[in-house]
């Protein structure tokens, strides 16, 4: 009981709301009420209906990441109580997302160019003094939401959130976006808002030791919990982790698109997405493998592959800094990363502009305007971020997609040339409505929405880019490869793939013209002088 435990290094932390896994759509109250009546009561009814259908579909290949649940066996009681759950604790949002329908109703029908000002009496009244109704300069009507006082309002509900503990061994996770985290028997769920700072007291516990009586105490376990949390603890010390110690900089491939640069004193983790560390063939760093204190997080967009609640949470008592780009100001599909991450406990959250830059002892980081992959929605939440460090320069573009070569010739005229690029490549992408889908109020057409794609760049693209910058090394990375990231992705591919095909091109290319190219898989570790 008196004894330290630590947090053994494979204990899987999953935060939930209501039993779905929290990604950034499920935690603003719009974007979550718009996500529970659209996407999360949807897929439980299919399921009810034909749990057969779902189990067929989770098993074809072409259908990965589709609205179906993988769950193992029949779990129809289950799904079937989380439903009824739902609809009795959940009204108000349900209300909210009904209340969202009407609102843009009303605009469809009554806004045609003069005045808004009647309309306000006509806003659903749960909406009333929440929203600001405008035009565009073309006398499009649309609605903005004022965001922090959904946060201060019964519809946001903190009593929602959960994480869930239990222990992982492998890289299989079924897609989270459309199955919800049934308990299995193995597993703890310790009922706590993600801001409480329990939940930190836990997230230590994998480096620094804690007595039984202390952590139980912390997160309120029952004695039902409490014996099978004893089984996540170990009195075996964690590896610790070497610094990055010479005079140059080192950056380390983490998976996706996460990457650690440290020099002697400083760290920085892009778009934080971490394996857990058990026995695999695929070598990977994992948590273990990280600072104890990280400088600045920078995040790139608001996609559930950059932005990843389970690692963040983890890591929020060691991050110093966390950057995030800037919002539109208040549309459905834009919510404010600044706004969800302070709601969710972080301090020291920094939002940049297009351009914007933060200086440090040896260098800065660039906020650079990332266009497309968001199908055409005003989405302004989204940026690369140029890293220099001493006499070099490294741009991480994300998922960028270079549809307008025009920008960054302007670009390179404000920052010049840069050494390093890393670029995303997933040059298909899904149709718009697979993210956002849940947000629209009103149908849109298979052709309309299989055009407006979240797709990366392609080669043309992509060495356009190269040129543009004058690259000596590129990086294709965020291509979703890596098994331990099947259940934020769904793509696997062949070498039969567009987006491999594309890519092997650009590094063929590359590297024909002297340029060091490679796509990144796994790991990967480079020491810049
Ligand atoms: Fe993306
Ligand atoms: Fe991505």
């Amino acid at each position: 009981m008196h004894e330290d435990y630590y947090l053994k290094p494979n204990v899987m932390i999953e935060p939930l709301v209501d039993g779905w896994y929290a990604w950034a759509h499920l935690i603003p109250p719009a974007t979550a009420a718009r996500n529970l009546t659209e996407r999360h009561l949807r897929i439980m009814d299919s399921y009810i209906e034909s749990p057969e259908t779902h189990q067929a579909a989770v098993k074809n290949p072409a259908l990965l990441g589709g609205p179906f649940m993988d769950l193992e066996g029949d779990r129809v009681e289950q799904v079937k109580g989380l439903r009824e759950r739902t609809l009795e604790e959940r009204s108000r949002l349900i209300h909210l997302s009904r209340s969202i329908e009407k609102l843009d109703a009303l605009l469809r029908e009554k806004a045609a160019g003069y005045s808004l000002e009647a309309l306000y009496a006509e806003v659903p009244a749960c909406l009333q003094g929440y929203v600001e109704l405008v035009y565009d300069l073309n006398n499009h009507p649309a609605f903005r939401l004022i965001e922090p006082l959904l946060y201060k309002s019964p519809f946001y509900d903190d009593s929602m959130q959960s994480v869930m503990l239990s222990e992982i061994s492998g890289d299989d996770r079924p897609f989270v976006l459309s199955t919800p985290r049934l308990d299995k028997g193995n597993s703890v769920e310790v009922r706590a808002p993600f801001a409480s700072t329990s939940l930190d007291t836990l997230f230590r516990m994998k480096r620094e030791p804690c007595t039984l009586a202390e952590i139980r105490d912390a997160l309120g376990l029952d004695a039902g919990g409490e014996q099978r949390f004893r089984s996540f603890l170990t009195t075996e010390k964690p590896r610790p982790y070497e610094r990055y110690d010479g005079d140059g900089a080192r950056w380390r491939y983490f998976g996706h698109a996460c990457i650690l640069l440290e020099t002697r004193d400083l760290s920085i983790l892009l778009d934080p997405v971490l394996s857990y560390t058990y026995e695999s063939d695929i070598s990977r760093y994992t948590y273990e493998d990280l600072p104890e204190k990280i400088d600045y997080v920078l995040i790139t967009h608001n996609h559930q592959d950059h932005i990843l609640f389970e690692t963040l949470l983890q890591l929020r008592h060691r991050i110093r800094n966390i950057v995030v780009p800037r919002n539109g100001g208040g549309a459905l599909q834009d919510p404010s990363l600044k706004l969800l991450l302070k709601q969710c406990g972080f301090q020291n959250v920094i939002e940049v502009s297009e351009m914007e830059e933060i200086p440090f002892d040896r260098g800065s980081i660039t906020a650079v305007p990332f266009l497309g992959e968001h199908g055409d929605l005003n989405v302004l939440t989204k940026s690369a971020y140029l890293l220099r460090v001493d006499n070099h320069s490294l741009i991480f573009a994300a998922d960028s997609c270079n549809i307008s070569p025009k920008m960054y010739e302007h670009i390179h005229a404000v920052l010049g040339d840069v050494d390093v690029l890393f670029l995303g490549m997933e040059c298909d992408g899904a149709p718009m409505s697979w993210i956002y889908g849940p947000l629209l109020t009103q149908r849109i057409e298979r052709p309309k929405d299989h055009s407006r794609r979240l797709a990366g760049s392609n080669f043309e693209r992509a060495i356009a880019l190269v040129n543009e910058f004058r690259c000596k090394e590129v990086y294709v990375y965020a291509m979703g490869q890596e098994p331990w990231l099947n259940y934020v992705m769904s793509i696997k591919y062949t070498e039969k793939s567009n987006p491999i095909i594309q890519s092997d091109r650009l590094i063929e290319v590359c590297r024909s013209r002297g340029i060091v190219a490679e796509r990144l898989f796994g790991e990967k570790e480079i020491l810049l002088p």
